[in-house]
């Protein structure tokens, strides 16, 4: 999730267990071959099997519209060796928007179909083609056209998130669709969307009638979440292992990032974090005004006595 789930949090959050697979925060493709540094920076998990410490695996994920240059750093990536590739057709971002990548793509099923196909055509046939996709731009309307185009085009599978550019990320999600494009496809289609808890879940399912799920928010607000969901309610991430994992999050923040990105980075999370955990409320108050890393080091961070 671009400027949100990176390496660092894949990293931590994987540790936790209950995540069979990964997907990377976009790499945006314009009209140029990246070197093979961007896609490393970006996803330095290429550099171990492309999994994360946990070895979980990491699918990249490619954004553009410009089929010849997709389809060239496609290959390019390919060489690099990432478990898969997923193609983005559901960023809403205004500046992505302008450029036709992203969500604007699904008012053209035609061009979804020819997207894909160029890159399935570069890229190895045993390496695994997917895409991500929302339930259209304005409406609705071309949600099926646009999830056949994909297929189509040669992607194995499909996650939808179930909603519209329009409606951003605005509750709800409508989990019915993603059950109807799974009617009219043979590939298989996850859910996404709204899944903040066990019972979100269970719900998205029954209604979806999908088998697996993609994590979003719910995941950083809820480390302990996909366990929960693979493996039931006992082991749940108590606040003293999360309080580890927050020093650990910050020390990796702190290699992977410039400076000035630190202390936002550590509020950005704990915001999503008091959502669960009281404690994190509490640390949150104490954190918010703090804009020296050494500060926040000494909160998040504190020596061993
Ligand atoms: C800050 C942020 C960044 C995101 N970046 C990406 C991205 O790079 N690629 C992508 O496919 N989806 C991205 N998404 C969308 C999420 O993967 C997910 O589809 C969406 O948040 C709906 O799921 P949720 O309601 O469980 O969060 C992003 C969402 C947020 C909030």
């Amino acid at each position: 999730m671009e400027g949100l789930l990176d390496c660092v949090l894949r990293d931590i959050l994987t540790r936790v267990g209950g995540i069979d697979l990964c997907v990377s925060e976009f790499v945006r493709v314009s009209g140029s071959l990246l070197p093979n540094r961007t896609f490393q920076r970006i996803v330095p998990e290429l550099d171990h099997d492309s999994k994360t410490l946990a070895g979980v695996p990491v699918r990249v994920q490619l954004l553009g519209s410009d089929s010849h240059f997709m389809a060239l750093n496609a290959a390019r990536l390919a060489a690099l060796k990432p478990d898969s590739i997923d193609l983005n057709f559901g960023c809403p971002a205004k500046t992505v928007n302008r450029h036709g990548g992203g969500s604007i793509l699904l008012r053209e099923p035609d061009r979804l179909l020819e997207l894909v196909t160029a890159v399935r055509t570069a890229i190895p046939p045993e390496m695994m083609l997917t895409a991500k996709m929302r339930l259209g731009y304005e409406d609705k309307t071309l949600a099926l056209d646009c999830a056949r185009a994909i297929e189509a085009g040669g992607a194995t599978e499909l996650v939808v998130h179930a909603r519209t550019k329009v409606e951003g990320y605005k509750p709800p999600a409508h989990w019915e669709w993603i059950g109807r494009i799974q009617d009219v496809l043979q590939i298989p289609v996850i859910a996404n969307g709204e899944i903040w808890t066990v019972a979100d879940y269970q719900r998205c399912r029954e209604i979806s009638g999908v088998e697996d799920v993609m994590l979003g928010r719910g995941m950083v607000a809820n480390p302990a979440l996909a366990h929960l969901i693979k493996y039931g309610e006992d082991d749940a991430v108590r606040w003293a292992q999360l309080e580890s994992l927050l020093a650990d999050f910050w020390m990796l923040v702190t290699r992977h990032t410039l400076p000035k990105y630190h202390c936002g980075r550590a509020k950005q999370w704990l915001n999503y974090l008091r959502q669960t955990y009281p404690e994190a409320e509490v640390l949150y108050q104490t954190v918010r005004t703090v804009t020296e890393p050494e500060k926040m080091a000494e909160i998040l961070s504190p020596p061993v006595q």
